[in-house]
C-alpha cells in the first residue's frame, strides 16, 4: 500500500474519531526502538496509543515485503524478527491499528569473530534537555552498529513517565536506527530497584537467573559483559541479584568466550576522580576477573565528565612489562557537567570537565581505536589498543538449520531443538536465553518462567570460526495468554515499596534543568510537553493530518 495514502488515512480516521481531541488519549505513543539486535535477530519494540491486536512490523533487506506480527493484544509491543542475514542493512516500519510509521534502517551484527566493528558509548543522558538531543544527534551521524548506554538512562527517578520523556523521545531517532545496549545507574534505581528499567528494556538474560540486569553478548569479534554495579554495591535487594551471583556469572563468561577482545561496562566507576570518585567495590571485587581474564577496556559513567586512566592493575598503575587495563568514565552524555574539585592524579591520562560528547570505538583487526567526540565535532581525546590476534579462522560455508518442537507454551514450558550443521564432525552448543546450556545435536529444555528466550545453537570444528543461528521460544507465565510483554521481571506490581533505594549519591544528579513528573526537563528549546503527546507515531500523524485537512478546505475552496 503506498505509504503517504495509508498515512493520511489514518490520520483522517484518527480525526473522525476525535483522536487528537484529547492528548490523554495518547498513554505513551513511542516511536520504535531496536533491542537485542544479533547476526539473525532484532527485537523492534513500540508502544501504541490504545490497546492493538493486529500489529506489525514491515521489514526486509531493501524493501518491507516481510511481516512478523505482534503476539500482544495491547499498547506494548515487542515484535522479534528472526531469520534474519549477518551484517545486513534492514529496513522496516511499524503498522498498528491505523498509526504507522515512518521506514527506518537499521544493521544486523556481523557472524561472530567478524574482525570490524563500530560502537559509541555514554553514559548519564537521560535529562531529556538539549545536551543529550546533541550528544544523540553526533551518535547517528556517525552511525555506530551498537550504542552502548553506561547508565543514568532516564533522571531523575528511572520512572515509567521519565523513561518516557528523557530517553525514548529526545533519543528517538537514534533508537529507531541503533540498537542500544544498556547497564543500570543509579538513577534508575530510586524507582522500585529499576523495575521501569526492566520493563521499558528488552536485553539479553543469558545469566543463572535469567536476570536483564547483567548479561554479555557478541558483535563481532568483541565480547561485551554489562554489569549491574547498584547491585554489586549494595542497592539491590538480595531476591533481585547479589554481589556473588554476579562474580559467578562473569567468571564463567569471560572464560567461555573465544573472542579475542573483551569489553566490560558497568555504571559505578572502578577508577575515577571526578566528584563521586572511585568505587572501591567495583575495583576490588571485579578487577582480579577483568586482569585474569584479560579484559582491554572498561567503560563506566556516574561522575559527569570523561576521564581515561593509565593501564591500571590491582589499586596501582601497571608497571612497564605489566599488562593492565584502562578505565574510562564517559560521563557527559547529557546530565549538567561538575567541575574537577582535585588536582589530576598520577593514574589520570587525561580528563576534562567541559565538554559533552561520546566515545567512538572502532576495532578492527587486532587494534581498537577509540575518541571522544563533543558534540561541537571535536575530538577530545583519542587513543588505541593493539594485540596480535591468532590466525583467522576459516570461514564455514553453508547454514546451521535449527528446528523447534514446541516454540511457545505456558511456563513451565518444555521444548526441544534439533540442530543440522553444513559440516560433518561439527560439536553444537546450545544457549537457551535463561543462563542455561547444552550439547549435542538435540537438546530439550524445561523454561521456569514467562518470557520471550532467544535461543542460540552455535556449530564448531576446528579451525574454522562457529556458525550460530538463534530462534526465539515465547512462554506466557501459566494461566496467562499474553507472551508479548518482555519475560521474566514481572510488572513491577508486588514490590515493597520500602525496598526502594534512597539515591546514594552524595548529592543527587540533578539534570540540566530540575524535573517535573510529566513535564519534558525544559531547555528553552523544547517543543513537546509532558505525556508524550508530541512525540512517537501518532504525533507524526498529527501535521500529516493536518496537511490533509487543509488541503480539503483549500480544495472546497477552489471548488466554490
Ligand atoms: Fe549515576
Amino acid at each position: 500500500m503506498d505509504r503517504t495514502k495509508s498515512l493520511s488515512l489514518a490520520a483522517l480516521a484518527a480525526l473522525s474519531v476525535g483522536g487528537f481531541a484529547s492528548c490523554d488519549a495518547l498513554a505513551l505513543p513511542r516511536d520504535p526502538y531496536l533491542q537485542k539486535v544479533g547476526p539473525d535477530t532484532a527485537t523492534v519494540a513500540f508502544r501504541l496509543s490504545a490497546n492493538c491486536s493486529n500489529a506489525l512490523v514491515r521489514y526486509g533487506a531493501g524493501n518491507t515485503s516481510q511481516t512478523a506480527r505482534s503476539t500482544a493484544a495491547a499498547k506494548i509491543h515487542a515484535v522479534v524478527l528472526t531469520g534474519l542475514s549477518p551484517a545486513t542493512s534492514y529496513t522496516y516500519s511499524v503498522d498498528g491499528c491505523g498509526e504507522t510509521t515512518p521506514a527506518k534502517t537499521f544493521s544486523t551484527a556481523p557472524v561472530p569473530g567478524t574482525r570490524r566493528v563500530h560502537f559509541a558509548a555514554v553514559g548519564d543522558f537521560g535529562t531529556g534537555g538539549s545536551d543529550q538531543k546533541k550528544v544523540a544527534a553526533s551518535m547517528l551521524t556517525n552511525k555506530p552498529e551498537l550504542f552502548v548506554a553506561l547508565g543514568d538512562n532516564a533522571y531523575a527517578s528511572g520512572t515509567e513517565t521519565e523513561f518516557q520523556n528523557n530517553l525514548f523521545t529526545p533519543m528517538a531517532a537514534l533508537l529507531s536506527q541503533v540498537p542500544m545496549f544498556a547497564t543500570p545507574g543509579n538513577h534508575e534505581y530510586v524507582t522500585n530497584e529499576a523495575q521501569p528499567y526492566l520493563d521499558n528494556l528488552y536485553l539479553p538474560t543469558n545469566n543463572a537467573e535469567g536476570s536483564e540486569r547483567y548479561y554479555s553478548f557478541d558483535w563481532g569479534h568483541v565480547h561485551f559483559v554489562s554489569i549491574d554495579s547498584n547491585c554489586a554495591v549494595g542497592l539491590a535487594s538480595s531476591s533481585k541479584c547479589t554481589l556473588a551471583a554476579q562474580k559467578a556469572f562473569v567468571e564463567k563468561d569471560l572464560a567461555a568466550t573465544t573472542q579475542p577482545w573483551k569489553v566490560v561496562f558497568f555504571h559505578h566507576p572502578s577508577w575515577s576522580s571526578g566528584e563521586h570518585g572511585s568505587q572501591l567495590t567495583m575495583r576490588r571485587q571485579f578487577g582480579p576477573l577483568f586482569e585474569k581474564y584479560g579484559v582491554d577496556l572498561v567503560l563506566t559513567g556516574h561522575d559527569h565528565d570523561y576521564e581515561r586512566s593509565k593501564p591500571m592493575l590491582g589499586d596501582a598503575e601497571a608497571g612497564k612489562n605489566e599488562a593492565g587495563i584502562p578505565y574510562l568514565v564517559v560521563g557527559g552524555g547529557g546530565a549538567t557537567l561538575r567541575t574537577f574539585a582535585t588536582s589530576r592524579p598520577s593514574w589520570s591520562v587525561i580528563r576534562d570537565d567541559a565538554a559533552h560528547g561520546f566515545l567512538d570505538v572502532d576495532v578492527v583487526e587486532g587494534n581498537l581505536t577509540a575518541k571522544l567526540v563533543k558534540t561541537d565535532g571535536g575530538v577530545l581525546d583519542t587513543f588505541t589498543l593493539s594485540k596480535t590476534l591468532p590466525a583467522r579462522p576459516e570461514q564455514p560455508q553453508g547454514t546451521l538449520n535449527v528446528a523447534v518442537d514446541s516454540g511457545s507454551g505456558a511456563a513451565p514450558h518444555t521444548a526441544s531443538f534439533t540442530a543440522t550443521a553444513p559440516q560433518s564432525g561439527a560439536t553444537i552448543t546450545w544457549d537457551f536465553g535463561d543462563g542455561a546450556t547444552a550439547e549435542g545435536p538435540q537438546a530439550q529444555h524445561v523454561f521456569a518462567r514467562a518470557g520471550t528466550y532467544t535461543v542460540t545453537a552455535t556449530a564448531t570444528v576446528q579451525g574454522a570460526a562457529p556458525l550460530t543461528t538463534t530462534t526465539v521460544v515465547t512462554v506466557t507465565a501459566s494461566g496467562t495468554t499474553e507472551p508479548g510483554t518482555d519475560p521474566g521481571t514481572g510488572s513491577g506490581s508486588g514490590e515493597d515499596p520500602g525496598t526502594t533505594p534512597s539515591d546514594p549519591d552524595p548529592r543527587p544528579e540533578i539534570p540540566a534543568t530540575p524535573t517535573t513528573p510529566g513535564v519534558t526537563p525544559g531547555d528553552g528549546n523544547d517543543s513537546n510537553g509532558g505525556g508524550g503527546c508530541a512525540a512517537g507515531p501518532s504525533a507524526a500523524l498529527i501535521p500529516a493530518a493536518a496537511a490533509l485537512v487543509a488541503g480539503l478546505v483549500r480544495r472546497r475552496r477552489r471548488d466554490r
